[in-house]
């Protein structure tokens, strides 16, 4: 049986990639193992049990048949199981793949089987000199066993071939999705960052010039306006610089955080440099975070570094609404392949008996969730809380 030969598979133009030809290449290796083990096995169950029928049923009951032994029916039907697997491997037989191929590779291969079987009876002597009628029996009980047994060595092969498909088919899918997951989260960015620009750019330079128009038309009506209505004009152009100043600008942040191009450290710097005076910031990054998050390295991707300054703002979101702080502390560091965010606080200890329910550690532990990470709120080290995510990097890259 040709098991041990390296499968070629026959060479198609344009040529194909390695890794296709590979999988072709295994496949048909996969495929000659399946028609060829599952062909033997079955020829040789009815090999057997014919042969120990002959020798201990028929030979009781048929005069003469005691005269062979059961070792001489076993050795012309080996040969005949032997003849048929040739006669598969000759004719490439795994190869096929419509009925009709398969249809004539049984036959040819059940017709040496037949043949074979009849002469080894006649070259082992289970048979001297055999009449017409004998012969014909044998040939036709030979072939057909040999056929019935390539059946099943078919069958075999097509639902191997079937389940392979179905497997591709799945991880062709998952690959897919996975892609689509991917192509959302750039968008998401994209569109993020064009909102951001577009906001902090042109909504802010036209309340610039919305307001340098205002000063100008009051410095020419200055003297024609009561104290009311000069008064109502300065509300209006408080107004739109507290919304170009803190509205458009925070909400422009909101939705892509400053620095966020240059690292998740920086981002994250940005973000804690815009807290009060009054509350004392530090952030420890070791030296592994700081390797990842080198923009060049492309560690960490954009969707990561914004994910993990959601964290953080939600941590120090909660340390300013819930402490209240004067003191924050943010970690980030290593563990494995996770990049572990802890922001701690020291305002009120949290107590999760008292605590109100989960809103927006919730939401963060959602979409860490979704990329395989978690999030977790405690009491802090000595008294406030300390907010943990875990989100583990380069899942896109598996
Ligand atoms: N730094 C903290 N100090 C003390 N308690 C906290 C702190 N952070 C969270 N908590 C408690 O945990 C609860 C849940 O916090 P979470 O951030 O999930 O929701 P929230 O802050 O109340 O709402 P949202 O995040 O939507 O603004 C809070 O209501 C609060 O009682
Ligand atoms: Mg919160």
């Amino acid at each position: 049986m040709p098991t041990t030969s390296r499968e070629q598979a026959p060479t198609s133009a344009p040529a194909e990639p390695a890794l296709v030809h590979a999988a072709r290449v295994a496949d048909l290796h996969n495929d000659r193992l399946v028609l060829l083990r599952v062909t033997v096995v079955v020829a040789t169950g009815y090999a057997v049990g014919a042969s120990m029928q002959s020798a201990y049923i028929y030979a009781r009951l048929i005069p003469g048949w005691d005269a062979v032994t059961v070792w001489q029916r076993l050795a012309a039907n080996a040969l005949a199981v032997l003849a048929l697997v040739t006669t598969f491997a000759g004719l490439r037989a795994w190869r096929a793949t419509k009925v009709w191929q398969m249809l004539l590779a049984a036959v040819g291969g059940s017709i040496a089987a037949a043949g074979t079987r009849l002469a080894a009876q006649v070259a082992f002597g289970v048979y001297v000199d055999p009449d017409f009628e004998t012969q014909q029996a044998e040939l036709l009980s030979g072939f057909a066993i040999a056929l019935i047994s390539s059946s099943i060595g078919y069958w075999g092969l097509v639902s191997r071939r079937r389940s392979r498909a179905k497997t591709r088919a799945a991880e062709r899918d998952a690959v897919l999705v996975e892609l689509a997951v991917q192509a959302l989260e750039q968008e998401e960015i994209r569109v993020r960052r064009e909102v951001a620009e577009g906001l902090h750019g042109t909504l802010q330079q036209k309340l610039v010039l919305v307001d340098a128009r205002l000063a100008s038309v009051l410095a020419h009506v200055q003297d024609g306006l009561d104290e009311h209505d000069r008064a109502s004009l300065d509300w209006v152009r408080s107004e739109l610089d507290q919304a170009r100043q803190i509205d458009v600008r925070e909400m422009s942040r909101l939705l892509y955080p400053d620095r966020l191009e240059l690292g998740l450290v920086p981002a994250v710097r940005a973000l804690l440099g815009r807290l009060p005076a009054s509350i004392a910031t530090q952030l420890e990054v070791t030296d592994e975070v700081r390797q990842v998050d080198d923009p060049c390295g492309n560690h960490l991707s954009l969707s990561e570094r914004l994910l993990a300054v959601r964290v953080v703002e939600e941590g120090v979101t909660n340390a300013l609404k819930h402490g209240p702080a004067s003191k924050v502390r943010v970690d980030l560091m290593m563990d494995g392949d996770h990049l572990v965010i802890a922001v701690e606080n020291d305002g009120e200890t949290y107590d999760p008996a008292s605590a109100g329910a989960a809103s927006g550690t919730a939401r963060i532990g959602h979409r860490l969730a979704l990329v395989g990470g978690s999030v977790d709120l405690s009491p802090g080290t000595v008294r406030g809380a300390r907010l943990v995510a875990r989100m583990p990097l380069g899942a896109h890259d598996a």
